[in-house]
C-alpha cells in the first residue's frame, strides 16, 4: 500500500450496509476524518455506529460505496492488511500472558525480534510501566483498557478505531480515562475514531463529532458548533437539552446590519440569525438552550435585551447548588426549562412565582417544524 501521499485522511464515500436479512443498518454515508484528528461517532444504540466501524476495519464489506485512507482504496482489503487497529469494549487480553507480552503480541506476530524497547515506550505512554510483569486479571478495568490501547498502538496503525472502549467502566473511572485517551491521542498524533452513545464523552474528547441517527449522519461539526447551532430536532435534543417553541416564519430582514429570519412566536416577533435558521418558510421550531433563558420576578429588569416574554409562572424549582433549574409555564401554556447559574445575584424563586423571561436573539436557532420535537429525547 502506498503511503507516499502526505494527506492520510480517512474518507467514507456513499458507504452503505444492508445485512443479509435485508435490513439497512447504514444509509449512504459520507464521512471525512482528517489525519491526526480525534473523531467521534455519536448516536443511540442501534443507529449503525459499530457497523460503520466494522466496515473501516474490514470486518464487514459495504453493500455500496468506498472506504479510503489517503489515496488508497481499502474497501475490499483484508482486515490485517489495513493500517487500522480496533480497541473494543471487552478488551480481550490474553489472560495467560503478562502485560508486557500482551503489548508485544502484534510485533512478535509480524516477526519482530527485539520488542523490549517499543514495549517499554508503550507502557510508559499508558502509564503502566510498573505493571509490566503482572497478568491481566491482576489489573483494574481501567488499567486493562490501557493495556488494550497499548497493544493496538504498538502496531502503529494510521487509524485507531475505538468501539465504546470505556463502556464497561464506572462513571468516575470513565471520566478519568476520557482525559487519558485524549492525552494519548494528542501525544501519538494518530487518527482516532471513537464510537460512543455518551454525548458528554464525545464532547470532552473529540475535535469533530458526527451525530448518527437511524443509519444516517444528522450533523457533523465541532462540539461547540453542534451544541450552539443544531440543524435538526434530534441533534438539539440528543446533545444537551433544548426548548422548542412553535412559530410561524415571517421572512428575512436586516437587524443592526445582520441578516435575520423573523418568526411570529405565539404573538411575539423574534429574530434568529440567518446562519442559525434551518427553515425559511412555513412553520418552525424556535430553539433556545435552558441556560440561555434568563428569568426574573414579573416586572423586574432582565439583562437580555431582545426576545422578552411576560406572564409566565414557575412550575418547579430544583436547586442543585451550582445552578437552579426552573420549569416555567409560559403565557401560551407551554413548559420550558431555564437554568440559572448560582452567582448569588438573585435568590431562588419558589414554584408559583410570577415571572418574565427573555433571551438574547443571537442564541436562538430555528428548525423545520415538520421534524418531531421529541426526537432524540428518549435515547438521551
Ligand atoms: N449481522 C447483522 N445482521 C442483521 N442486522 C444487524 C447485524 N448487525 C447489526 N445489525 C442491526 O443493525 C443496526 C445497527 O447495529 P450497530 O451498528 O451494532 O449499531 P450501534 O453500534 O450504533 O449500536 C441494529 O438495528 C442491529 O440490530
Ligand atoms: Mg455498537
Amino acid at each position: 500500500m502506498s503511503q507516499a501521499s502526505d494527506n492520510r485522511e480517512l474518507r467514507l464515500t456513499q458507504v452503505e450496509k444492508t445485512y443479509a436479512n435485508g435490513f439497512t443498518a447504514v444509509q449512504p454515508l459520507d464521512l471525512v476524518v482528517p489525519q491526526g484528528s480525534f473523531f467521534a461517532l455519536l448516536g443511540p444504540s442501534g443507529c449503525g455506529k459499530t457497523t460503520t466501524l466494522r466496515m473501516v476495519a474490514g470486518l464487514e464489506i459495504p453493500t455500496a460505496g468506498t472506504v479510503r485512507i489517503g489515496e488508497s482504496d481499502i474497501t475490499y482489503e483484508k482486515p490485517y492488511k489495513r493500517p487500522v487497529n480496533t480497541v473494543f469494549q471487552n478488551y480481550a487480553l490474553f489472560p495467560h500472558l503478562t502485560i508486557a507480552d500482551n503489548v508485544a503480541f502484534g510485533l512478535r506476530r509480524r516477526g519482530v525480534k527485539n520488542t523490549a524497547e517499543q514495549v517499554a515506550q508503550m507502557l510508559d505512554l499508558v502509564e503502566l510501566t510498573t505493571q509490566a510483569n503482572k497478568k491481566p486479571a491482576q489489573l483494574s478495568g481501567g488499567q486493562q483498557q490501557r493495556v488494550a490501547l497499548a497493544r493496538a498502538l504498538i502496531n502503529q496503525p494510521e487509524v485507531l478505531l475505538l468501539d465504546e472502549p470505556l463502556g464497561a467502566l464506572d462513571l468516575k473511572l470513565r471520566r478519568a480515562m476520557q482525559l487519558e485517551l485524549k492525552r494519548i491521542q494528542t501525544e501519538v498524533g494518530l487518527t482516532f475514531v471513537h464510537v460512543t452513545h455518551d454525548q458528554e464523552e464525545a464532547m470532552t474528547m473529540a475535535d469533530t463529532i458526527a451525530v448518527m441517527n437511524a443509519g444516517r449522519v444528522e450533523q457533523m461539526g465541532s462540539p461547540e458548533e453542534l451544541y450552539e447551532n443544531p440543524r435538526t430536532t434530534f441533534v438539539a435534543n440528543f446533545l444537551g437539552q433544548s426548548n422548542l417553541i412553535k412559530g410561524s416564519i415571517i421572512g428575512k430582514d436586516t437587524l443592526a446590519g445582520a441578516s435575520v429570519v423573523k418568526v411570529d412566536m405565539e404573538g411575539t416577533i423574534v429574530s434568529i440569525p440567518e446562519e442559525r435558521a434551518h427553515a425559511i418558510t412555513g412553520a418552525g421550531w424556535v430553539g433556545i438552550r435552558p441556560e440561555k433563558v434568563l428569568v426574573a420576578p414579573a416586572g423586574e429588569n432582565i439583562d437580555a435585551p431582545g426576545s422578552h416574554f411576560t406572564g409566565a409562572t414557575i412550575v418547579s424549582t430544583s436547586f442543585i447548588g451550582v445552578s437552579t433549574q426552573y420549569v416555567l409555564r409560559t403565557a401560551w401554556g407551554q413548559e420550558i426549562a431555564a437554568f440559572e447559574q448560582n452567582t448569588g445575584a438573585r435568590g431562588v424563586m419558589p414554584p408559583g412565582t410570577a415571572v418574565d423571561f427573555s433571551w438574547r436573539p443571537e442564541f436562538a436557532f430555528l428548525l423545520d417544524a415538520s421534524q418531531d420535537a421529541s426526537a432524540g429525547i428518549e435515547e438521551h
